[in-house]
C-alpha cells in the first residue's frame, strides 16, 4: 500500500513539475478529462485516410478478431488504396525511381515487435513486418534480405512504382528538384483491444526521392511507434529525420507513465523536441496516442495535422493541437 502510494506521488511530483515546468495545457486537459470514457476499443490512426482502416480495425475486433488482425488488415485498406501516395504500392520511389517501403508492428502482450526496412515489391509490408515479429527471432529485417523473407512467407508481390508515380518522378528526375521539398504522410494506427491490450502499426513509402536505402522513423521500435501495453501507444508521421532522433513515440509513452494524458503527452513530446531542435516548431512531426483509460489525444509542431478516431459510438477525423513558435519561447531553450 505504502509502495504503491510512493509510486503514485512520485509519478504525481514527476507530472507536476514536467506541467509546471511547460506551462502546460489547462484546455486539453480539461477537454480530455471531458472526453466520453469508451469501454470498448478506441482505434486512433494518422490523417484522415487512416479513417477508412480504423473502420475496417473496428470491424475486425466487432466480429472477435484479434487485435493484431485487426492492426493489419486496418492498415492493409490504406496500403491497397493506390491514389495514396505515401503507403503501399501507390507510394513514391526513391531518387533511383524504386518505392522502398518501411513498416512496423507491436503486440502489447509480450512486449513483441516486428519491423521490414526498404522493402522492395511487397504489397503489404505491415504483414511482413508481422510476420518478423512472429516467425522469426529478430525484430528488424531490411532490403533485399526482408524481400526474400516476406516471399518466402508467401506475401503477395505488387507492380510499384505505379505508372502515375512514375511519371512523377520522372518529371522530378528531369527537373533535378531538390527532394527537400515534397510531403509524405504515413499511416500509423494505434488500438486498445476490448480485452485492454494495446496494439499498433506503422506503414509508409517514406521520403519521396530520397537517396536509396534511406530509412524513416517508421519501421523504427520507439520511434514511429511505441506500445507498451501498462501504459498506452503512440505512433508517429511526418519528417522521420526529425522523429527518430528524439525516440518519439517512446517519449510520448514516457510521459504518460509519468501520468500526462494522451494529449498532454504528444504536446510535451512535440515542444521538448522542438526546444532541442534548431528548427524549432518547423519540424514536421507529429504524434498520437491512446492511454489505459481509453483516452486519446494527438499534436504536432507548427505545420498542424488531422488525425482519425473511432469508437463503437463515432468514427471521426480531428485536428491535431499545433504547437507554435511563441509558446515555444527561445528555440534551443534547453540547451546549457
Ligand atoms: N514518417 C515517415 C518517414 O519519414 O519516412
Amino acid at each position: 500500500m505504502l509502495t504503491t502510494r510512493r509510486v503514485f506521488l512520485h509519478h504525481s511530483l514527476s507530472i507536476a513539475s514536467v506541467v509546471g515546468a511547460n506551462g502546460l495545457l489547462g484546455s486539453a486537459q480539461a477537454k480530455e478529462k471531458a472526453m466520453a470514457r469508451t469501454t470498448g476499443p478506441v482505434i486512433v490512426s494518422t490523417w484522415p485516410f487512416g479513417k477508412a482502416s480504423n473502420d475496417e480495425a473496428l470491424r475486425i475486433l466487432t466480429q472477435g478478431g484479434s487485435g493484431l488482425d485487426a492492426v493489419e488488415k486496418g492498415i492493409w485498406v490504406t496500403e491497397n488504396d493506390l491514389s495514396n501516395s505515401s503507403v503501399g504500392a501507390g507510394g513514391m520511389p526513391n531518387a533511383k525511381g524504386v518505392v522502398q517501403l518501411d513498416a512496423c508492428i507491436m503486440s502489447g502482450p509480450g512486449h513483441k515487435a516486428g519491423s521490414v526496412a526498404a522493402i522492395e515489391g511487397i504489397r503489404h509490408p505491415i504483414s511482413a513486418a508481422r510476420r518478423v515479429m512472429e516467425k522469426t527471432k529478430h525484430v528488424m529485417l531490411v532490403g533485399s534480405g526482408a524481400r526474400e523473407f516476406a516471399l518466402k512467407e508467401g506475401l503477395e508481390t505488387a507492380e510499384m512504382p505505379t505508372e502515375a508515380r512514375r511519371r512523377e518522378w520522372l518529371q522530378w528526375k528531369s527537373k533535378q528538384e531538390n527532394a527537400d521539398g515534397k510531403n509524405h504522410d504515413t499511416i500509423a494506427l494505434i488500438l486498445l483491444a476490448p480485452d485492454g491490450h494495446f496494439y499498433g502499426g506503422c506503414s509508409t513509402s517514406g521520403w519521396a526521392y530520397k537517396l536509396s536505402g534511406r530509412v524513416g522513423d517508421s519501421p523504427i521500435i520507439g520511434g514511429g511507434l511505441y506500445v507498451d501495453d501498462q501504459v498506452g501507444a503512440a505512433g508517429a508521421t511526418g519528417l522521420g529525420e526529425n522523429v527518430m532522433r528524439y525516440c518519439g513515440s517512446f517519449q510520448v509513452v514516457s510521459f504518460m507513465q509519468r501520468g500526462a494524458t494522451p494529449t498532454e503527452a504528444c504536446l510535451e513530446t512535440v515542444k521538448a523536441i522542438a526546444r532541442k531542435d534548431p528548427k524549432g516548431s518547423d519540424l514536421s512531426i507529429n504524434f498520437i496516442a491512446v492511454d489505459k483509460k481509453g483516452r486519446y489525444g494527438a499534436a504536432g509542431s507548427a505545420q498542424g495535422f488531422s488525425y482519425s478516431v473511432t469508437t463503437p459510438k463515432f468514427s471521426r477525423v480531428e485536428t491535431a493541437r499545433a504547437v507554435t513558435a511563441k509558446e515555444l519561447g527561445p528555440i534551443g531553450g534547453n540547451r546549457l
